[in-house]
């Protein structure tokens, strides 16, 4: 069963054949060539237990693209919102669809929803990761600066469940990582301990120079994820701000990436978000393309 729910589950050769076909498939959309319809008679169900609107709509527009069906189902709207396990929606979905997305609070709720389920599952954000986010955010790489391995990152902020897509991909694909923020919310350590286990490049700092000394990715995330409390996270997370005086800092090619939505004057700038080197728009369009690529790879049509 071909399920899509963390980067380390994949070996590089697996993600970086996604990312490629992800690119082809831009490629042929933008050239107005006629899109294959590999999805064609299928229909992909997505479950929402949280707001979404670049998920939502990449996955939905990308499934009519490919030729399929999507359709959304809140997760209010679910007998499981009433109690009804995860177990027996996985069973019973499996029979009506073709694949299952899923954006949920508790990551424990995917793994029982793709244990239960016969067919295909896609991680669409946990509180624990947000792999597709992180297929997008490669993709975006490549574009500005080539092959991954050996490109250094910068992450500023919130150790969340973005960090953590971030850290299963600089494993994977052998690029520096760079987390600054305060230590409180550095990213969970038994992950870190597998990062590192893993050969992974990944320098843990709480000193923001350091950071983005020279470095060609800079990436932030809101300070507040859906479900976080506020509690005093602004005041700690705002000397991780980006800002131009901090983009001066990193190379002079670098680009600025956020999953969105932002929260401007805070986790970054509009003088950063909405300069030149934003690579933000382009980051939420490749959604689009690379969800396409991981449903293909999924369903085993490409
Ligand atoms: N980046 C992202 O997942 O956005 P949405 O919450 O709008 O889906
Ligand atoms: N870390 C953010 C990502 C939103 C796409 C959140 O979980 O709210």
């Amino acid at each position: 069963m071909r399920h899509f729910l963390d980067l380390k589950d994949f070996s590089t050769d697996t993600l970086q054949s996604i990312l490629d076909e992800g690119l082809r498939m831009k490629g042929t959309q933008k050239s107005g060539d006629r899109h294959e319809l590999p999805l064609s008679g299928k229909t992909v169900a997505m479950i929402f237990e949280k707001p979404s609107t670049r998920t939502r709509v990449s996955f939905e527009v990308g499934i009519t693209q490919l030729g399929g069906t999507p359709l959304v189902l809140s997760a209010s709207d679910l007998q499981s919102g009433r109690g009804e396990s995860i177990e027996d929606t996985a069973r019973v979905l499996s029979r009506y669809v073709n694949a299952i997305m899923i954006r949920c609070y508790k990551h424990e709720t995917l793994l029982n929803l793709s244990e239960h389920s016969s067919v295909p599952v896609i991680n669409a954000l946990t509180n624990w990761s947000h792999p597709c986010q992180l297929m997008a955010d490669l993709m975006t790489m490549i574009e500005y600066h080539g092959p991954l391995a050996g490109q250094t990152v910068a992450w500023l902020g919130d150790g969340n469940n973005v960090a953590v897509s971030w850290i299963e991909a600089a494993v994977r694909f052998g690029f520096q990582l760079r987390i600054a923020g305060p230590q409180r919310y550095a990213p969970p350590a038994s992950l870190l301990a597998w990062a590192r286990a893993n050969g992974g490049d990944i320098i843990l700092t709480d000193d923001v120079n350091l950071a983005i000394e020279k470095v060609q990715t800079v990436v932030t995330d809101v300070w507040i994820s859906m479900g976080a409390d506020e509690g005093s996270r602004c005041k700690d997370f705002a000397p991780y701000q980006v800002n131009a005086k901090l983009m001066r800092s990193a190379a002079s090619d670098a680009i600025f990436m956020h999953c969105l939505p932002a929260r401007r004057g805070m986790e970054v700038t509009a003088e950063v978000i909405d300069g030149p080197q934003s690579a933000v728009f382009e980051e939420a369009e490749n959604r689009l393309h690379a969800q396409k690529a991981i449903m293909a790879w999924c369903l085993e049509v490409n």
